[in-house]
């Protein structure tokens, strides 16, 4: 059995970018039956740049739920809140104690992120990656699926599993990135220099995974592309054109070479307006069943499963790395 570990945060709503980037390859690893996999919505990473409460709250069940309607299994993955597994807050303070200043101040992520802090920067955001290596150490994870923004923060995890390792004894597996090579990164509907992200002041530049179909076409129609009207794949010359091809190679499942040949000869609208549908037509039955699953009150249920599945795991590497650190255990966890 390969154990798989990822999260997301539940600082906004899904995009089409953690659609594409993380959550198809969720899917294809959960239905891989020598997979083991835990998927959790990262509230305490949320918390690393101030949140309103009441939003936190309702973020935290949408992403929850959109995990669920997504396809992912409550009876195949256990999908839980990192809140509710406490060890995740402890195992990030001991990685936190094992990190070197160094080592995060190169994180280009809190490059970008500190950018938009300058007066007063949350040292959360800093040492962000150490809870982000706890996560993942916590339940041995061999793989993790994530966008291509993530694969630094794996690598630091991975240099911390071995400090640990060589400071304390054989404990942690070292695992590994597995970044999709198609729609690892999807870029701004305005502008193809920067990562569609939710955090975008521009609405205009991301998709939500609960946007409506009329706003989708708008989004898509009013996506900013070159001067040519040739439906050709280049990143290079065509940044623009090239990213809503392979938003529509990735949600068809149609290769890039057989898009070219497709559009050869049309222009850029009548691509555009093929696109709406594509993206139409996955989201449709994914945000009717994120509908039923926020009404029916099933969600609260299908997580205390997901946390019972993670808690089984996780608090037994906690006490391993406890006692291997020179903690002194409570009398009720002593091995006989
Ligand atoms: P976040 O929303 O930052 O918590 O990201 C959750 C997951 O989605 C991570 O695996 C990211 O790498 C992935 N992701 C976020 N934005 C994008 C994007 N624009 N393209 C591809 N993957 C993304
Ligand atoms: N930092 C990740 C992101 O913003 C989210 C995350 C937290 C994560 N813990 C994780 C991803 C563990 C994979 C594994 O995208």
């Amino acid at each position: 059995m390969k154990r798989v570990m990822s999260g997301m945060q539940s600082s906004g709503t899904l995009t089409m970018g953690n659609y594409i980037g993380a959550i198809l390859n969720y899917k294809k690893l959960q239905d891989d039956p020598e997979n083991e996999c835990f998927f959790t919505v990262v509230d305490l990473h949320a918390i690393t740049t101030p949140q309103d409460p009441k939003l936190l709250k309702e973020q935290t069940e949408a992403v929850a739920a959109l995990y669920f309607a997504s396809g992912i299994d409550a009876d195949k993955s256990a999908v839980f809140l990192q809140s509710h597994v406490p060890a995740h807050a402890e195992m990030g303070w001991i990685m936190n104690t094992l990190s070197y200043m160094g080592e995060l101040e190169r994180m280009t992520q809190f490059k970008d992120k500190s950018q938009k802090h300058q007066e007063s920067i949350p040292s959360g955001l800093f040492t962000y990656p150490t809870l982000m290596a706890g996560d993942m150490l916590l339940y041995q994870a061999d793989i993790v699926p994530v966008g291509e923004d993530q694969k630094q923060h794996i690598e630091l995890t991975r240099d911390l599993a071995q400090r640990f390792n060589q400071r304390y004894g054989e404990t942690f597996k070292i695992p590994s990135s597995e970044i999709p090579e198609v729609g690892a990164r999807i870029m701004s509907l305005q502008d193809a220099k920067k990562k569609m992200s939710k955090s975008d002041e521009n609405q205009g530049g991301f998709i939500t995974m609960v946007d409506e179909p009329n706003v989708i076409k708008k989004k898509i129609m009013r996506a900013t592309t070159d001067s040519g009207n040739e439906v050709r794949f280049d990143k290079e010359e065509k940044p623009e054109i090239s990213n809503l091809m392979t938003i529509y190679s990735c949600l068809s499942g149609i290769s890039i070479k057989d898009i070219e040949k497709k559009y050869d000869g049309l222009m850029y609208g009548a691509f555009k307006k093929d696109l709406v549908d594509v993206v139409v037509e996955q989201f449709s039955p994914i945000q009717q069943k994120y509908k039923e699953i926020r009404e029916s009150g099933s969600l609260y249920h299908m997580l205390q499963q997901g946390a019972e599945k993670a808690h089984a795991v996780a608090d037994r590497t906690i006490e391993d790395v406890k006692e291997k650190m020179g903690f002194v255990l409570p009398v009720n966890k002593l091995k006989k």
